[in-house]
């Protein structure tokens, strides 16, 4: 029963049976499955066995040789897979990269900013839609009918018959005014609202025009508004954006929608008001245009004018935030150039 024995202390190796690399794979095959091999010369043995013993045998014998093929294919699957996951420098037990957060949008943290200052002095925001009626964008506004803003120059109207260019009414709004006449026919006074907003004028796109920008515009209505508050809120906004040494002046201007007009300069925020190239010389950069609401624009919206008055105020958006960061080319907002966005605080 020798053969016996030597079958059954194979198949006791047989299932502990390791190899590392392919090396010692093919080293195993030879010592047990080779012409020369250990099961090989088993078989041979078994050709001298008893005719009576040789079902039970061979039955064994097979089995070990199908244990032992089967155990070293499984050994080749798990060198084969090892070395290929090796060869594709694949490593496993990294720390992946860390994922790359975005960026915020520096219009929106500029808008965000100014936002947040106003509603530190009881300023609500309104939204209002980007596609207008001229009423709302203009007529309540005090513009006369035959206004240059109205002009085909500044304001995309909006063709109500795709290809059919009849005379329209509905326009993409060239200021967020358009909210604050939204705003005085439904809301009843004391109105203190900030509009911030997208608008649209048809210019040609260069560094320093765009046919579409951003807005922030303020209005107050109250009984007894007068422009010395107007002033205050301004002063008030221009420190804590720009710092607590800025200086303001008003200069007069117009606008069909306030009496008096008035643009606003602060002290140059580079050279702190003696003069550099950035305020060519003169100590003084222009932010924003305001004035007292014209009566009329309130009559128009139904506010008493002998009873309530108010102030208004609208800045640009980019040029807050080329004051800020210094962004010469208004194009540069939206490139969607990774490289210039990535500047900008994260998210
Ligand atoms: N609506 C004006 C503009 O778009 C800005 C403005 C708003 C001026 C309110 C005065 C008062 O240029």
């Amino acid at each position: 029963m020798a053969l016996k024995d030597n079958i059954q202390a194979l198949l006791g190796q047989v299932n502990e049976l390791k190899a590392n690399n392919a090396e010692e794979l093919e080293a195993l095959r030879i010592k047990y499955l080779s012409k020369k091999g250990e099961i090989t010369a088993l078989f041979n043995e078994f050709r001298n066995v008893a005719p009576e013993e040789k079902r039970e045998l061979g039955q064994l014998l097979n089995q070990l040789r199908q244990t032992t093929e089967e155990r070293i294919a499984s050994l080749r699957e798990a060198v084969e897979s090892r070395e290929s996951r090796a060869e594709s420098k694949l490593d496993l037990t990294r720390t992946p990269d860390p994922i790359a957060l975005g960026t915020r949008h520096p219009l929106s943290l500029v808008r965000e900013e100014i936002e947040d200052i106003f509603s530190r002095i009881g300023f609500t925001i309104a939204q209002g839609p980007e596609v207008e009626d001229d009423k709302h964008v203009y007529g309540m506004l005090n513009f006369a009918p035959e206004h240059p803003a109205r002009d085909m120059q500044d304001t995309f109207f909006v063709e109500k018959e795709i290809g059919v260019q009849k005379p329209t009414d509905v326009l993409l709004r060239s200021h967020t005014s358009s909210v604050q006449t939204r705003v005085m026919t439904s809301q009843k006074p004391p109105i203190r609202v900030l509009c911030p907003g997208r608008v649209y004028r048809n210019e040609a796109i260069s560094a320093r025009a765009h046919c579409f920008f951003h807005q922030v515009e303020g209005l107050y209505i109250d009984k007894n508004v007068s422009f010395a508050d107007l002033r205050e809120a301004l002063l008030y906004f221009s420190k804590e954006m720009f710092g607590p040494e800025t200086k303001i002046r008003l200069r007069p201007s117009y606008f069909p929608f306030t009496e008096p007009s008035a643009e606003m300069d602060i002290s140059c925020n580079i050279c702190g008001g003696t003069g550099c190239s950035f305020c060519k010389g003169t100590g003084w950069v222009e932010i924003l245009g305001c004035g007292m609401v014209d009566p009329n624009v309130l009559e128009a919206c139904g506010i008493d004018s002998k009873e309530y008055s108010g102030y208004a105020f609208g800045m640009g958006v980019e040029r807050i935030t080329n004051l800020k960061y210094r962004v010469k080319d208004l194009r540069l907002f939206s490139e969607n150039d990774v490289r210039f966005l990535r500047q900008f605080e994260s998210c």
